[in-house]
């Protein structure tokens, strides 16, 4: 593969102002790409094949702005990364209906208007991926996350009537579903002090997500890498 597989190539990354959505960035723009990062608190600017756009995904008003102006300035996204999210450990009793549907909006709603806005243009081009961050949670149930679980198990549900949706156009889907990684969503949860949690230093790194990310959108146009499922080798059973 090229140095550069990716030059000429435009991608947007939500949630890209730290965790795995950070990494998926430098990774594309590594690769070569001009990268397009959204998340609520970046500085809005502009140098070096990076573009920062200050915006909230749970907001059709803002997604939509946000979206209309890297079509106007930038052009259509050859790869679009679905990452933003939200995510925390309650009980169904525990969680509050704001708590429920503040989870629904980042890590369902959010991907979809995303989605929504971008994947006309693909199809009308014939080309573009999209690739959507789901979890471990998108597949195996974990006692205490109900939110999470029902929001990412609607993201594999989405990915997959997408990906149905899309065979016959040249448009690419990929989820992929990793396992815990360390980043700051793992900060309020603190599982190296609970037993039963994988400890942060045996997680995943976000750098690992961002390559399997870049398997996924490196491959020749014939190939769709319809999902890639990652753990850390040596897991408990609490994720
Ligand atoms: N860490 C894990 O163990 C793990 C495992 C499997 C899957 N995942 C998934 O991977 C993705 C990234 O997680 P992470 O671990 O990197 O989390 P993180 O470190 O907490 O980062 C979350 C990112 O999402 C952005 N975000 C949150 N709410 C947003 C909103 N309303 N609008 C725009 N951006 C928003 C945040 O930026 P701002 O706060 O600046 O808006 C931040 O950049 C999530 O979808 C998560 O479910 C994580």
């Amino acid at each position: 593969m090229s140095a550069a597989p990716l030059s000429g190539r435009l991608a947007l990354v939500t949630g890209a102002s730290r965790g795995i959505g950070r990494a998926v960035a430098d990774g594309l723009h590594a690769a070569g790409a001009h990268v397009v990062r959204l998340a609520r608190s970046l500085q809005e600017g502009s140098a070096d094949r990076r573009t920062d756009l200050r915006c909230d995904v749970t907001d059709p008003r803002a997604v939509e702005r946000a979206i209309g102006r890297v079509l106007t300035e930038l052009g259509v996204p050859d790869v679009v990364v679905n990452n933003a999210g939200t995510f925390f450990i309650k009980r169904i009793e525990e969680t509050t209906p704001d708590e429920f549907e503040r989870t629904i909006a980042v890590n369902l709603m959010g991907p979809f208007l995303v989605a929504r806005a971008l994947v006309p243009h693909f199809v009308q081009r014939g080309t573009g991926h999209l690739v959507t961050i789901g979890s471990v949670s998108d597949h195996v149930a974990y006692s205490g996350s109900t939110a999470y679980a029902a929001s990412k198990y609607g993201l594999r549900g989405m990915h997959e009537v997408l990906r149905q949706d899309l065979s016959r156009t040249g448009v690419r889907t990929t989820l992929v579903s990793p396992g815990p990684v360390d980043t700051p969503m793992w900060d309020a949860v603190d599982p190296d002090s609970k037993p039963g949690f994988t400890k942060r230093s045996a997680m995943l790194q976000a750098e690992d997500v961002a390559a399997a990310v870049l398997y996924a959108v490196t491959q020749a146009p014939r190939v769709d890498v319809t999902e890639i499922r990652l753990m850390p080798t040596v897991y408990t059973a609490r994720g």
